[in-house]
């Protein structure tokens, strides 16, 4: 009879919609960067890739979610440096960060912005430095939980000015955005992915960029070390993880989907409009993932042991 080929495992892989978990809720930067890339990819893999956002944790319930997924290919996370540095700030996670999951590639590296309420009294980085050391129990700051990227950057502020304040924790920088537009808290350090348009609208103020050169997407804003504030520079990188034991082939096909999406005019355009760049080829593979994964969670756990007092 026919010799039976039989088709090589995942051939017709994606067969059915994807879910793409984004540990952060909707309409913040992380949320922001994954529909845009996923739109993509989607177009690239012929299947539709649907966004879930599963907040809360500073981002670990999120990845923890995913790392007990079925490892079959349609379930993926995108996330940050959070998960490097939520494997020193968290003493249990319901997963193991070097351990539980496989890897994609990366997929830019974000700057961050210290803005404030248009309420809030300082005009600039060093009048909001000296504003919050001496007002340091009235002054809110918020962040979207420990783990997050506008946590590690509040810690990192804190330490500098040796002043830890009030922090008002939320599932996402989205809603913490949102508050800080009503004067309902007082400032944060957010990524340019979802602040940059406030700031052009004067909806929010700019005090610096984490960056070490200013931004062309926002004209006007000093980074923090033209602003006071020498070497505060920090970049918020991102991956595209799937749970342990996920088929090859299928994250071959979602590595090159990834690539071609970071490649797409539009999605180059809109990062470009928010302060940001996808990151090469070489750099959109599951190698430079998992090293840079490494090297970050090394990099931050003495960061953190030596700042965590502000790390509350
Ligand atoms: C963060 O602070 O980690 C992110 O801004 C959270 C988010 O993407 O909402």
């Amino acid at each position: 009879g026919a010799a039976f080929l039989a088709s090589p495992a995942f051939a017709d892989y994606p067969e059915r919609a994807i879910t793409m978990v984004v540990p952060f809720s909707a309409g913040g930067p992380t949320d922001t960067v994954t529909r845009l890339v996923a739109e993509s990819m989607s177009k690239e893999l012929g299947q539709q890739i649907v966004v879930d956002n599963v907040g809360g944790a500073g981002g670990t319930l999120g990845a923890g979610r995913v790392a007990k997924a079925e490892p079959d290919g349609y379930t993926l996370l995108l996330h940050h440096i959070g998960m490097a540095t939520s494997d020193t700030l968290y003493r249990k996670l319901a997963y193991k960060t070097l351990e539980s999951f496989d890897y994609v590639g990366l997929v830019t590296d974000v700057p961050m912005v210290i803005v404030a309420s248009p309420k809030f009294e300082p005009n600039d980085l060093k009048g909001l430095i000296d504003y919050v050391k001496a007002n340091k129990d009235k002054v809110t700051y918020a962040n979207a939980g420990i783990g997050a990227a506008s946590h590690l950057c509040g810690m990192l502020f804190m330490s500098a000015i040796n002043t830890p304040l009030t922090t008002v924790p939320y599932k996402g920088t989205g809603p913490a955005l949102t508050d800080l537009m009503g004067g309902q808290v007082d400032f944060m350090c957010d990524q340019t992915t979802n602040t940059t348009n406030q700031i052009k609208e004067k909806k929010i103020k700019a005090y610096a960029t984490t960056t070490a050169q200013p931004l062309a997407a926002l004209p006007g804003v000093p980074t923090a070390g033209e602003a006071g504030l020498p070497d505060f520079t920090v970049g918020i990188w991102h991956g595209i993880y799937a749970p342990k034991g996920t088929p090859k082939p299928a994250l071959d096909k979602l590595t090159a989907a990834l690539q071609k999406a970071l490649q797409d005019p539009n999605v180059v355009a809109r990062f470009a409009s928010l302060g940001t760049v996808p990151v090469t080829n070489e750099e959109a593979t599951p190698a430079a993932l998992e090293k840079k994964l490494k090297e970050e969670v090394a990099r931050w756990k003495p960061v953190i042991q030596q700042a965590g007092q502000f790390a509350d």
